[in-house]
């Protein structure tokens, strides 16, 4: 008999087939049992009917408790009172493992409770979907990349460079030296994109964030894309094609994990709509301005009020640009025209999902960048061979980097990030 996945039931209708997976669920009435059986690739209903089965097999049927591992051999049907779809009836039941008091029952769990158990959490049906999700999220960022030249250059995660600021670093000891968890693979990949061309790398980085927001990791994973001979025009034309690519992959292949979410497809697919809306930091503060946020100043760095005024007021992923160079990091590229301003964009997702992107033009020039380590008060001898690239063969370059967390939170439609990682690293946790 063959063993097949739940998910690929539709090519199994009419067939008597075997499923190994757990029970999710169980409810039951005198002659029939309802098993809710998950076995990683989705979830369904096995229909245990008394007179069918036989007293001995009914009788297990109701004894299996939450979690219990098993083996059903049944016959695959449609169900058409079910999102899903199909059923199974069953014909028999092989238990492959026990299971006693399982903590996390169908009922209301508080958030702390369920994070002390994310182990046993992930397998609910709703983080199922998120982990879905996120996963083809990842297999179309590889899509998008790979078929448009990039290559994949994987950035060390020990460094001694502080490319966004000193102060959120995890430090740790190298031999007797100060090494730090990476807070970005940028730096290396700039050298990567003048060996390569077009690059990327995706991978996780740490930043030691006090703070505790919906929005925030201490660990995270990046998608970082740099490009030689691309200005930032450029750049923020692929951002958004990607971004919008993503999401069309999810309305296509994830269609039923949206729908265990509750997520507003219709909304989705307004966002695969280009281009998006680009509003320059100026006009962005004189917007929140007029618009009750009275005390914000230029040189402030937004707040998630902000950022959500913002995304409301377009309804579509919004870039901002040209930030003020006191709040950016060193490394891009000062405005042609301006002193006060850098050519960087961030990316805010609608709905109040905050930013999601942050990318710029780099800087080039070997006195301007030496001038800007001077004033970040960074140490030359960590940055010499940053430094290089500009000695032989600089070009004009871009990139950006997008945090997937942050992007699979928006995409689900879920309040919170710590949902969107499968063991979230947050402030005060690090369990399980
Ligand atoms: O804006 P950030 O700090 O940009 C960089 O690190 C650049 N060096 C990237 C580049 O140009 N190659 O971070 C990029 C993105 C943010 O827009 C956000 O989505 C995500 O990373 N991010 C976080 N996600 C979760 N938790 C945190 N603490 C995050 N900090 C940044
Ligand atoms: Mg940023």
């Amino acid at each position: 008999m063959e063993r097949i996945r739940i998910i690929d039931s539709k090519k199994h209708v009419g067939e008597v087939v075997t499923i190994a997976g757990w029970i999710a669920n169980k409810r039951s009435s005198g002659k029939i049992a309802f098993l809710q059986i998950r076995d990683g690739s989705a979830f369904f209903q096995g229909v245990v009917v008394k007179n069918e089965v036989g007293e001995e097999v009914f009788d297990l049927a109701k004894s299996l408790n939450q979690e219990t591992s098993v083996i059903i051999t049944g016959e695959i049907r449609e169900d058409t009172r079910s999102k899903f779809g199909y059923e199974i009836g069953v014909q028999g039941i092989e238990v492959v493992g026990e299971s006693h008091d399982y903590p996390i029952t169908p009922k209301e769990h508080g958030t702390d409770f369920l994070m002390d158990h994310r182990h046993l959490w992930l397998r609910s049906s709703r983080q199922h979907a998120i982990m879905q999700i996120r996963n083809e999220m990842i297999r179309a960022t590889y899509e998008f990349f790979n078929t448009r030249g990039f290559i994949k250059i994987d950035p060390p995660i020990l460094t001694s460079s502080a490319p966004e600021g000193t102060t959120e670093l995890f430090h740790t000891d190298y031999f007797g030296e100060e090494a730090y968890l990476s807070q970005t693979g940028q730096l290396y990949l700039e050298a990567a994109a003048m060996a390569f061309g077009k690059v990327f790398s995706f991978g996780p980085t740490f930043r030691a964030e006090k703070s505790k927001t919906r929005r925030h990791l201490t660990e995270f994973w990046m998608m970082e894309p740099e490009m030689a001979f691309v200005k930032h025009d450029e750049s923020l034309e692929i951002q958004e094609q990607y971004v919008a690519f993503m999401i069309e992959c999810v309305l296509e292949n994830c269609d039923y994990a949206l729908d265990v979410l509750g997520r507003d497809k219709d909304l989705l697919k307004s966002y695969t709509e280009l281009p998006y809306p680009r509003i320059s930091y100026d006009d962005a503060v004189t917007l929140l301005q007029e618009n009750g946020f009275e005390d914000i100043e230029w040189d402030d760095d937004f707040g998630s009020p902000h950022e959500t005024f913002i995304a409301n007021h377009f309804s579509k992923p919004v870039f901002i640009l040209n930030f003020p160079k006191s709040m950016s990091p060193f490394y891009m590229k000062p405005h042609p025209d301006r002193d006060d301003v850098v050519i960087r964009a961030d990316m805010i997702a609608p709905e109040g999902y905050g930013e999601i992107i942050g990318g710029s033009e780099r800087a080039i020039g070997y006195d301007y960048l030496m001038e800007q380590l001077e004033k970040d008060q960074l140490n030359y001898d960590d940055y010499a061979w940053y430094l290089d690239l500009n000695k032989y063969g600089p070009v004009p370059h871009s990139g950006f980097g997008l945090g997937l967390e942050r992007a699979v939170t928006w995409v689900s439609g879920i309040e919170h990030v710590r949902e969107a990682s499968p063991f979230p690293r947050l402030l005060h946790r690090i369990y399980p």
